[in-house]
């Protein structure tokens, strides 16, 4: 039993292979948060301590206990108003005005199993999850909130979420609804967040948490390019392979907030959940509230070990099991290769000479429907534009399988142009303030997604086109932030629900859509990886990383990405040299050192390539698919720490059974007379013998852990190194 209740002492006890959670309601009924970390044997409760500060109160029936305050005591999910002054983790106006929460405990229960959700992504039962359910109460406004943690033991991590229900008479407006708070008692923390912009998403930034409060989050309507929903707390001391970590994910793909706040006593509250500003949800009696869901995850063995934890979370019960183990397609994409100015005679071009390289898919990228040859115009006419292509969609599909690949096709749903058919025919179905011109990026607006006709519209619209063609994949984009949020078929009393039901409309889509089309590999995409969060990783096993495919800025952006998310959910293609974002020049051989660790693809002209270019790519490809088992399901090791060193980046993936590890090393910054790479590996077994592929070397398992390997000399224009290690038991 992974969750148990301590009748005696009323302590709950949620423990995982490696950490331990502790929470009980105290005789007041106020859930106390008590412990999360580390495995230890024992009740935690002897951690409280009471103490009489100046200027946090006392609740009133504990108004002779001047020591207890709700101020300074560690709870699980914040009230606001009553005399918390910390981080509210619920914030609700009544009827009569008053934003005041306390809620207490009211009882438990513990289930096998999980239940799913309809309408949000959610982590997915595994065969040993368990379920508590804390049912805590405030009489005074009628508000019952259901704490639900879903303990997953074997993968150490706890899942947390809320549902709200409103059983008074009156309508209550939720303001704030956090999906998961966590206090700790004490720490010194610092927290490692991932900020970004377009074409630079998810770099890793670690701060010392001050005293006070602290935020990141997104008001953009997606999870965005600028702030990921993922923050890891660890201690000071904590590097990759040492050291307390703690994550705080949210399966969520639109407005969210992590918000930490170490107080007068030094110690942390961390809330995370959607984004509290624009949010309004009014709750009718008897209406519940569910929240997304937060991951939390806990390693002793520091940042690199919370990743594994996550990685394997994402790859076995985010991911849809019809994915897992299955070989994706080696792509060629046409949009960096032709962008809008293709035929389908192009195309089918392109697809021959991918093919003769080892291709398998080809994606027409943008352009291909409506009145679409630039970016300002079409979004929201999924018809062919058969005129343009010079013959129908079914006639360019069957062709490309005749060819001997599979077929995908770009879709941006969400979206409507101002110069559409649709837009013209349903301005009112576009997200647009009634009395103020729409701000508008790309030249367009963005549909709303809250709207059940809109919704019907999309799945209707997307399957007479993936009816009529063969098409295997789909790449599912999302070109701006949303701004103007209003919706025209909601009163002006649910405006602030909008943001949220758009999501939940988009998720209505992406379910209905892997329903009808259960073979269908969608891809993510929101300009690159604006929207690259396991919310959009239930439904597209892959995401698109970055609009950056600069293998130099790759870098950066992939390591970003790991600390929470595996190699196999990054598309990551090989793009030409000068880089179309950078001009950079690099090698072939480093591109697709840094693409083959993500899900591997080529976006670039194939008849622009020489007679060797495309020897290599021949070989890159049947390298890709020799290792590809080993980097979509291998542990990933960082091998340098974070900003410790500005002249490479090294990483490794080392397979289940340890028999077999690739490193890979991609030299940054050459220096005259530099230092060498000397690198210790991660992962291997120190008792085992490995070779080096292609070599005569052989070395002991613990000489590369302790003794490192060396790289020696690199010269030129930002070389990379590749070493495939096989065990000599192997
Ligand atoms: C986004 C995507 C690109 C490409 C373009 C097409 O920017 O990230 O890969 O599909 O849209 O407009």
């Amino acid at each position: 039993m992974s969750i148990q209740f301590h009748e005696p002492t009323g302590v709950f006890s949620l423990e995982t292979a490696h950490s331990l959670y502790q929470m009980k309601a105290d005789e007041a009924g106020v859930l106390l948060h008590l412990y999360y970390g580390e495995k230890t044997s024992g009740n935690m409760d002897y951690l409280i301590r009471y103490s009489d500060r100046g200027f946090s109160g006392n609740p009133y029936e504990q108004r002779d206990r001047r020591g207890y305050s709700l101020d300074t005591l560690p709870q699980e999910y914040s009230g606001s108003g009553v005399g918390d002054y910390r981080l509210p983790a619920v914030q609700v106006l009544s009827e009569n005005g008053s934003r005041s929460v306390d809620l207490r405990y009211v009882d438990f229960q513990i289930e096998k199993g999980r239940q799913a959700l309809h309408g949000l992504p959610y982590i997915r039962e595994s065969a040993d999850c368990e379920t508590l359910t804390v049912t805590l109460r405030d009489d005074v406004i009628g508000l019952e909130a259901q704490l639900l943690y879903h303990v997953f033991p074997s993968q150490d991590v706890i899942v947390r979420s809320v549902i709200l229900k409103n059983t008074s008479k009156k309508t209550l407006t939720i303001g704030k609804a956090a999906s998961a708070c966590v206090d700790f008692l004490y720490g010194d923390f610092d927290a490692l967040h991932f900020h970004g912009r377009h074409c630079m998403e998810r770099q890793a930034e670690r701060l010392h948490l001050p005293k006070g409060a602290t935020s990141f989050g997104s008001r953009r309507g997606m999870s965005s390019h600028h702030s990921n929903p993922f923050v890891i707390l660890s201690d000071r001391r904590a590097t990759e392979h040492q050291g307390d970590c703690y994550g705080f994910m949210l399966m969520y793909s639109g407005n969210h907030l992590e918000e930490m706040e170490v107080d007068q006593a030094g110690s942390i509250r961390i809330v995370t959940g959607i984004h509290p500003d624009g949010f309004a949800w009014r709750l009718e009696p008897g209406d519940t509230f569910e929240t997304p869901e937060a991951i939390l995850s806990f390693s002793a063995e520091g940042f690199n070990g919370l990743s594994n934890q996550y990685h394997r979370i994402i790859r076995e019960q985010v991911i849809d099991p019809r994915y897992r183990g299955t070989k994706k397609p080696v792509l060629i994409n046409s949009w960096e290769a032709a962008y809008f100015d293709f035929d389908a005679e192009k195309i089918l071009r392109f697809a021959r000479s991918a093919k003769a390289l080892g291709m398998e898919m080809l994606v027409l990228d943008d352009g291909w429907f409506g009145k679409r040859d630039d970016d300002n115009s079409g979004l929201g006419d999924w018809v062919v534009n058969e005129k343009k292509l010079g013959c129908s969609m079914k006639s360019l599909s069957d062709q490309i399988h005749q060819i001997g690949l599979k077929f995908g096709l770009w879709f941006e749903p969400e979206m409507i142009s101002e110069d559409s058919e649709l837009f013209r025919a349903h301005p009112d179905w576009a997200l647009t303030d009634p009395e103020r011109k729409p701000m508008l990026a790309r030249n367009q607006l963005v549909l709303d997604m809250s709207r059940q006709d809109v919704v019907d519209y999309l799945v209707n619209a997307m399957c007479a086109v993936l009816d009529h063609a063969k098409i295997e994949y789909v790449k599912w984009d999302f070109n701006r932030s949303i701004a103007n949020c209003y919706s025209h078929a909601l009163p002006p009393e649910r405006q602030g629900e909008v943001a949220h039901r758009f999501m939940m409309g988009t998720y209505q889509l992406l379910s209905r859509l892997l329903e009808k089309y259960p073979d269908l590999l969608i891809e993510g995409c929101s300009g690159g990886g604006g929207r690259f969060d396991a919310g959009m990783l239930f439904y597209c096993p892959q995401i698109w990383c970055s609009d950056d495919t600069d293998a130099i800025e790759r870098l950066e952006i992939q390591r970003g990405t790991s600390y929470g998310y595996p190699a196999s959910a990054m598309g990551a293609h090989v793009s030409a040299s000068p880089n179309h974002q950078t001009s950079r020049m690099t090698p072939l051989s480093t591109r697709s050192i840094v693409a083959q660790s993500g899900t591997f693809g080529y976006e670039l002209n194939p008849e622009r390539l020489t007679e060797e270019e495309k020897e290599q790519i021949k070989a890159q490809i049947s390298d890709y698919h020799r290792f590809e088992a080993l980097i979509a399901e291998g542990s990933y090791y960082r091998l340098s720490e974070l900003d410790e060193n500005k002249d490479y980046e090294a990483w490794m993936f080392v397979s289940p059974d340890q028999k077999e590890a690739l490193v890979n090393l991609v030299m940054t910054h050459i220096r005259a007379n530099g230092p060498f790479p000397y690198i210790r590996l991660q992962g291997l077994d120190p008792r085992q013998v490995y070779r080096l592929e292609g070599t005569e070397e052989s070395y002991p398992g613990s000489a590369l852990l302790y003794g490192g390997y060396a790289f020696g000399q690199l010269r030129g224009d930002y070389p990379a190194i590749q070493l495939h290690l096989i065990s000599e038991e192997a």
